[in-house]
């Protein structure tokens, strides 16, 4: 079988903000999507599946946050990588890095790709002067979403650069009446500079990225059919130049030979996906190049928020490809998180951060899989609803697959020496095999990311063995157990239902590693993977006494954690 070399990431999260449940949305789902991958191509045959993160340090607001916080912005970016190293760890995302863009590696790569764009025959950078909104006070530049004003449709004093939250207007910062700073209060100023910009508009980029977006399957439909909409019509030129300067004072990288200018946060973050993985090659050996290199066979996958497409599906690949590297196989976007049909709100008590959630004892993996139950692979936003999070959760997990380990158990421990009968050939017999022809629409369903009907699959397949298991009576049999044909009978009832639980442990482990870890210690196997569903529990083979795999959802959890959100 050939080898498998495949990249991974998740988009980087801002290092001046707290994961919360909308972002466990993304880093969840890529994090099932590489254990499985790496279930299925183990690194012991020569698979080489790697998943890399990291904090995305640089920009306007994570200086502002130091600021105001009276520490530097090293020392933030310090502090809230740990608090993230953290929450990640909690929700059991086991990324094989999770580095920072504030490093040699990134800077290295980026000032390697803004030279060769700008060394490109013609340049693939100019400069013009921007007129900005300028801070006299602070003495910056002000990003939009630091300038307020009054609307200029209907007058309301105190709304955004954007848009108007009374009547819902939007406009540009520049439309803003009596536009201050958010910062300082200050009034204020336009005030030009000299700025760098990106040609995406040059038929290098357009063309490419025509080719690229409507022919390749690098994205979902609805992605695709975005990027058909900023692209416009053939022969017509929808797309301008990007801006990738900011001025001084700013927290990122100076732009080679031009003192005072920095690279814009988003040139450097994406960038910042080679950045760890060359930290992670350089702790492992691994050949970078072979994952980068224009003609590279390797898979690069990024995992993203539809509000970020536009910098992934259109300024990345274009950057890539000019400077001479791959582009990525596929993008994967996601929708956003809504929790009981509305907005994560603080005064509701929905915007819930990972720290809360985990602080206040709620399973990390109840959530991973109620995600998965709900995800589908499109840019549809999810929608938590609490009720049904608890019904789910309690009934599919504790009620189905878990309490089909701790029935077939206790007549095991309790009658036969917690040996198993010889179930050898019984993988044609139902409802094992039953169990194993399911495999092939299981994983196609995973590998395209629709793990809400392979959980379906799964669930139905749970019910499948509870059937037998009732149908069985093995409780009857169990008052009989002096009789060696009934006895016979109950332990190999026993058996194949532990081995059920056996395969269907090895489909959820992407999910719930967690739980399949004390699953494989109670069943007293190695460490699952996904061919060991070709194998069978050998006649004999002793399982561990059974212990408490899952607990049920408390209500009252879940109102502490909304009240402890507010
Ligand atoms: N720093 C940028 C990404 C740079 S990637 C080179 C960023 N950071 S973020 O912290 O705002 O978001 C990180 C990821 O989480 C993004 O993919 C974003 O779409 C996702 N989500 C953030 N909030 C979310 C929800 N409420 N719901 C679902 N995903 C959300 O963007
Ligand atoms: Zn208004």
């Amino acid at each position: 079988m050939d080898k498998r070399k495949i990249l991974i990431t998740s988009a980087l999260p801002y290092a001046n903000g707290s994961i919360h449940l909308g972002h466990l949305v993304e880093y969840i789902q890529t994090d099932i999507w590489a254990r499985f991958q790496k279930m299925r191509f183990p690194m012991e045959e020569g698979h080489e599946i790697y998943y890399v993160c990291a904090d995305d340090t640089h920009g306007t607001p994570i200086m502002l946050r130091a600021e105001k916080e009276g520490i530097t912005p090293e020392a933030l970016i310090k502090r809230v990588h740990q608090e993230h190293h953290r929450d990640f760890e909690g929700f059991h995302i086991k990324f094989d890095n999770y580095y920072t863009t504030h490093s040699s590696e990134t800077r290295q790569y980026s000032e390697d790709i803004y030279i060769k764009l700008k060394t490109a025959d013609p340049s693939l950078i100019t400069t013009h002067s921007v007129e900005q909104f300028y801070d006299p006070v602070k003495n910056i530049f002000l990003p939009d979403r630091f300038i307020k004003g009054e609307c200029p449709k209907c007058g309301a004093k105190d709304q955004y650069g954007d848009n108007c939250e009374v009547c819902g207007a939007t406009y540009a910062p520049t439309d803003l009446k009596e536009p201050y700073s958010a910062v300082s209060s200050a009034v204020l100023v336009k005030k030009s500079s000299e700025h760098f910009f990106f040609k995406l508009s040059d038929n290098r980029c357009v063309n490419f990225l025509r080719q690229w977006t409507l022919e390749g399957h690098h994205l979902q439909v609805e992605a695709a059919n975005k990027m058909r909409e900023w692209l416009g019509k053939a022969e017509q030129n929808n797309l301008s130049d990007w801006d990738i300067s900011r001025d001084a004072p700013y927290f990122g990288f100076e732009i080679p030979d031009a003192p005072g200018k920095y690279f814009y946060v988003w040139l450097d973050a994406p960038i910042g996906y080679m950045g760890s993985f060359q930290n992670l090659c350089d702790k492992r050996g691994i050949n970078f190049t072979d994952f980068w290199k224009k003609d590279s066979t390797a898979k690069l996958y990024h995992f993203i928020g539809k509000d970020i497409l536009y910098f992934h599906a259109l300024f990345w690949p274009a950057m890539l490809e000019n400077a001479g590297y791959r582009t990525p196989t596929k993008i994967f976007a996601h929708g956003f998180l809504t929790i009981n049909g509305e907005k994560m709100s603080k005064s509701r008590g929905t915007f819930i951060t990972a720290e809360n959630y985990l602080k206040l004892g709620l399973n990390p993996e109840w959530l991973r899989y109620y995600y998965a139950a709900k995800l589908n692979g499109t840019m549809e936003d999810i929608d938590l609803n609490l009720e049904d999070f608890i019904a789910r959760v309690n009934s599919d997990l504790v009620g189905k697959y878990v309490n089909i380990a701790s029935r077939a158990a206790g007549f095991l421990v309790r009658y036969f020496d917690s040996q198993l009968f010889n179930t050898l050939n019984l993988h044609m017999l139902d409802p094992l095999s039953e169990l194993l022809e399911n495999e092939e629409v299981i994983c196609n369903h995973m590998k395209n990311r629709r793990y809400s009907l392979a959980v379906t699959a799964i669930m139905a397949l749970t019910d499948k063995v509870n059937e037998y298991w009732d149908k069985q009576k093995p409780w009857e049999k169990a008052k009989l157990i002096n009789d060696k044909q009934t006895s016979d009978e109950l332990h190999l009832v026993s058996s194949i239902t532990i081995e059920c639980f056996r395969i269907l442990t090895i489909f959820l482990k992407p999910i719930l590693p967690k739980l399949a870890q004390k699953a494989e210690s109670f069943l007293n196997v190695e460490p699952l993977q996904w061919k060991d569903l070709q194998k069978t529990l050998s006649h004999k083979h002793q399982i561990k006494a059974y212990e408490h795999l899952m607990t049920r959802i408390d209500r009252k959890k879940i109102d502490a954690m909304i009240d402890a959100s507010k």
